[in-house]
């Protein structure tokens, strides 16, 4: 007799950003429905895959059930990073300008507006995907990093601190394909600096 092993399934959050600055209702509306999305298929994954092993059908030598496994990074990253995304903007954000997130990327690169510098430039990088600040629980040193998609460069163990979508869906709608800097630096006039500091451990 196969044991069946029933699989969590995700419900999708809500966020409250209405107003933000230079990210408008529209964009944030269509967004929220992409990251629904993500939710919706890391949930289809799942069952799909359940029901493939409760048939005896998984094996790694049939490319259905290996290329159902190989969606699974990408599908959970564009949920989770979604969530990190969202979950670190607001309204009206505090001050970036002190307290131990601040000291922290300060002994990193040599001061705060260095690791801006540096966060904002691998923004700029071609491409789709994320910029991460990620801390490395090890020696609690926080290093800016690019994933391309959502699953190529996340670093094993380390804890995102400071998460931007660098997809042209974050900002096409209110942007030309060339002025992602722009939405770069509105994405940090709404970056919640407390939600970050709280990730620190
Ligand atoms: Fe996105």
């Amino acid at each position: 007799m196969k044991i069946y092993t029933p699989i969590k399934t995700y419900a999708a959050k809500k966020w409250n950003l209405s107003g933000l600055q230079g990210i408008s209702d529209a964009t944030l509306e269509m967004h929220f429905g992409l990251y629904e999305g993500y939710v919706k298929n890391v949930n289809l994954l799942n069952e799909r895959l359940s029901e493939l092993r409760s048939a005896g059908k998984a094996a790694g030598s049939d490319p259905a059930y290996a290329e159902l496994v190989r969606r699974l990074g990408f599908e959970y990253n564009g949920m989770r990073l979604h969530e990190y995304y969202f979950d670190n903007m607001v309204r009206e954000p505090h001050e970036t300008g002190n307290g131990r997130l601040y000291n922290v990327l300060g002994e990193s690169y040599g001061g705060f507006d260095e690791w801006k510098k540096d966060f904002m430039a691998v923004g700029g990088m071609r491409g789709i995907g994320w910029v991460i600040a990620y801390c490395d629980t090890t020696n609690g040193q926080i290093t800016n990093h690019w994933i391309s998609d959502h699953e190529n460069g996340n670093l094993a163990g380390f804890v995102p601190i400071v998460v931007m979508d660098v997809w042209e869906h974050a900002f096409i709608k209110d942007y030309k394909p060339a002025e992602k800097a722009k939405y770069i630096e509105a994405f940090f006039a709404n970056l919640d600096w407390k939600a970050c500091e709280s990730r620190l451990s």
